[in-house]
């Protein structure tokens, strides 16, 4: 079975979507699935651009043979050297032997570190600013390192304006027969699902990510074609991802409000943490965000600990270290180096609480972060000096969100 898409005079796109994995990098939880995408060129020569992942090889191998119609594949350019692009390179070179990879420098080592068959005389090395013809189409060569490994590229296809760029601008989830983003049903699903990818994959590299964003600035470009999830196609749409990128890769919060996150173990810390809430919902908060460290997986937290600009971290001791889920999500904060967030802290412990001193010496570490007081302690439960505590925190955190 096949079922490419004709997306313009001889460009098609070849891939297809995986319903049944659970995790994502055996990571990231994906309840839609994940769609693996890419793209054909059948010019005087015949140009893959990037592969998919094993899970869609039988249905990638007979989009690319349809697609192709008896002729051969002349190349593949390899934008990300990711084995959820790169799975099937083997079964390409069993089908089409004369084919030949182009890529940089360091997507060649890594190609031949995954298969140690291949030689140099299959590869073209590319570099920064190089051009590539097939006939008709020109293709230039931007390296964006670290969006999301060393050898990333992106492709600009400069007869037709199609950016071809990798991981970024992609996200979670299966593509339902639409390929392009103006034809979804649910976009604010969407965006955050774009959202929860980029900052989860890519968000720890964010000035690597703003530079190669700023080398596609002044580009025309009628068609982003990621190689996860929707394509992008409406001029109002890629501005408005570029836009959200732009946000994303320097850490600036798109909604200026509170996420509360707590780690509650008889649901005593979770109890003050909703009285705060309530607290900044009465004083005309809105859009207020709330997470069971416990409940959520941390790459739903994480993503909006990206969108807003206020957090707070509620926590209980636990043997006299935080408690593991909330030190589990913090660790991965911090690791992703999100700047200039406005931080409170509560903290229970019925007779040691600790959690407050050990989450402030991590997020210490982080850039512009600025604490909000006092810090809330619990003791056990809450008692009238705590939520007397809780109105004092409730003032400042309103009277910070108001500035
Ligand atoms: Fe979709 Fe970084 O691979």
């Amino acid at each position: 079975m096949n079922n490419e898409v004709k997306l313009g005079d001889n460009f098609y796109w070849v891939g297809g979507s995986d319903y049944r994995l659970h995790l994502f990098e055996n990571t990231f939880p994906i309840p839609n699935g994940m769609a693996y995408n890419s793209y054909l060129i059948c010019d005087d020569k015949t140009v893959l651009i990037d592969g998919v992942d094993s899970s869609i090889r039988d249905l990638f191998i007979a989009n690319v043979e349809s697609v192709l119609d008896g002729r051969k594949l002349d190349y593949t350019i390899i934008n990300h050297m990711e084995p959820d692009h790169c799975a099937v390179f083997v079964d390409l070179l069993m089908r089409y032997p004369d084919m030949k990879f182009i890529g940089n420098k360091k997507t060649i080592t890594l190609l031949k570190q995954f298969y140690r068959k291949i030689t140099d005389e299959q590869t073209i090395v590319v570099k920064e600013g190089d051009t590539f013809s097939t006939g008709k189409h020109s293709f230039a060569f931007y390296m964006a390192p670290m969006v999301h490994w060393p050898e990333v590229m992106f492709t600009y296809d400069t007869t037709n304006k199609v950016a071809f760029t990798a991981d970024a601008f992609g996200g979670f989830g299966c593509l339902n027969g639409n390929l392009f983003f103006d034809e979804l049903v649910d976009k604010e699903t969407y965006i955050n699902e774009a959202r929860r990818y980029y900052t989860n994959i890519v968000g720890k590299y964010g000035s690597q990510a703003n530079n190669a964003l700023k080398k596609f600035a002044n580009i025309e470009i009628n068609m982003i074609c990621s190689v996860h999830g929707a394509i992008w196609r409406k001029s109002e749409d890629i501005n408005m991802i570029f836009e959200k990128y732009q946000k994303w890769a320097n850490y600036i919060p798109e909604i200026n409000s509170v996420c509360i996150v707590y780690g509650s173990i008889y649901g005593n810390t979770e109890i003050v943490a909703h009285k705060l809430a309530q607290n900044l919902a009465q004083k005309g908060i809105s859009k207020i965000k709330m997470y069971d460290v416990s409940k959520a997986h941390y790459s739903y937290i994480l993503s909006d600990l990206f969108r807003y600009s206020h957090i707070v971290f509620a926590c209980s001791t636990y043997t006299n270290e935080m408690f593991l889920n909330m030190e589990t999500l913090l660790n991965d904060f911090v690791s992703h180096g999100v700047s200039g967030r406005k931080i409170a802290l509560m903290q229970n412990g019925s007779w040691a609480p600790q959690a407050g001193k050990l989450m402030k010496s991590k997020l210490e570490k982080l850039k512009d972060t600025e604490f909000i007081e006092p810090l809330i302690t619990i003791n056990s439960t809450h008692d009238e000096e705590c939520y007397m505590a809780i109105d004092e925190l409730s003032q400042n955190i309103y009277n910070s969100v108001l500035n």
